[in-house]
């Protein structure tokens, strides 16, 4: 196996960042990429208001996870488990110990490359790893690196490469930490990450919370899910707000209540527990033990609570799994856009996408009986809410 091994304070990691790695994967072939943010790094001293470790190693496997290749890439944070500066050899001989018999590839940007010799052993990071150095297309030191690298490569019988990255974002970290507490810089992040920062109030964002434009609350409610759900959650807000605008509900309620409906979708069952008793949501035998019922419950708390949304918004999100007895219009369409969305893709979806703007009433009975008929064939209970909802559009639809 080739793996690579890109290293940095990531403080905070950039579209720059998924540039280089993006490279790397290509040009190396790369069967597995780890970012690995430094604990304390060697190098530099870190402001004092600067975000913990932690939190660095979170954005960075935000990052990680938006590069959509869940398999190969991944965020790694061994260097917060030790103690003391993180030295890059202590990392490569404990990934050399991880992995004794593959291929290791150690990836950095052309300054840190220029000073290579002069970090500390240099020798077991070399006789471990190739060295991949990543250089702008064009770079006016491309001379200068070649010639570093042949040196290394007499010096240190070094595997060395530098690789031209041809859309390497033109941003330094610290160029971007002062953008960032100037309201601006966002267009260098991926929203994800920009979304932790604002919900963490990294890097002197003040951001309020309870009163966001739709592309920051985008932004947050993406930097709490999986990037493989963010395509959905983008079909669910286009689908409510074309549902609100034909049946004359609020398109932009329609749009917070897409945006936010699944924010909590992948917490786990501990920490969809807690929030529950945070906010005092009630709940039954069935809800206590279904991880899948309980995102609709807190992303619904969080929605009120930390985004100050309005009732009727966040009753949607509580209900827009199960559905219940006398939904609202709002409630019906973002259960409809959840259901059908342009994503989905499962037999009958073409019928409620038909119905949902023909009859809503009669999109929501099926969806509930599609729902039940799902639920009864994988041999799970049905929530008494869902039932409910049913019963009640089928006994109108009788009268
Ligand atoms: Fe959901
Ligand atoms: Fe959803």
């Amino acid at each position: 196996m080739k793996i690579g091994i890109y290293g940095g304070t990531f403080d905070p990691p950039h579209l720059g960042h998924m540039a280089a790695a993006r490279a790397a994967l290509d040009a190396l072939e790369l069967d597995k990429l780890l970012f690995v943010p430094a604990a304390v790094p060697p190098h530099k001293a870190l402001p004092e208001d600067a975000p913990s470790a932690e939190e660095r190693l979170a954005m960075t496997a935000i990052l990680a996870d938006a590069m959509l290749r869940p398999d190969r890439v991944e965020a790694d944070g061994l260097e917060l488990e030790r103690t003391g500066k993180s030295f890059s050899s202590d990392t490569v001989q404990a990934l050399r110990a991880r992995w004794p018999e593959d291929e290791l590839w150690f990836l950095v940007g052309t300054d840190m490359f220029l000073s290579l010799q002069d970090w500390h052993e240099p020798e077991t990071i070399l006789s471990n790893c190739g060295i991949v150095a990543f250089a702008r297309a064009r770079d006016d030191r491309m001379e200068a690196l070649e010639r570093h690298a042949a040196r290394l490569r007499e010096k240190f019988g070094a595997k060395v490469r530098v690789i031209q990255i041809p859309d390497l974002v033109e941003i330094s970290s610290t160029e971007l930490r002062g953008l960032l507490a100037m309201g601006k810089g966002q267009e260098w992040l991926c929203p994800s990450v920009y979304g932790y920062i604002l919900m963490h109030g990294l890097y002197g964002t003040h951001a309020d919370l309870e009163h966001l434009d739709d592309a920051d609350l985008r932004a947050c409610s993406y930097s709490m899910m999986k990037a493989k759900r963010i395509r959905h959650v983008k079909g669910v807000e286009e689908e409510g707000v074309k549902l609100a605008l034909h049946w004359g509900a609020d398109p932009e309620k329609a749009r917070k209540a897409g945006i936010l409906h699944d924010c909590t979708k992948y917490w786990d069952l501990e920490k969809q527990l807690r929030t529950c008793e945070k906010y005092g949501i009630v709940l039954d035998d069935l809800e206590r033990r279904a991880v899948k019922l309980l995102h609709a419950k807190t992303g619904a708390a969080i929605a009120r609570y930390v985004f100050g949304m309005p009732e009727d918004v966040c009753e949607a999100i509580y209900w827009h799994t199960t559905g219940k007895g006398d939904m609202t219009l709002l409630d019906k369409i973002l259960y409809m856009a959840d259901y059908m969305e342009p994503g989905r893709d499962f037999e009958g979806v073409e019928r409620l996408r038909e119905l949902a703007y023909t009859d809503l009433d009669e999109a929501v009975l099926l969806g509930c009986e599609m729902s039940i008929q799902d639920m009864e064939e994988r041999g799970q209970p049905i929530h008494y809410r869902t039932q409910e909802a049913y019963d009640q559009l089928r006994d109108r639809k009788r009268d």
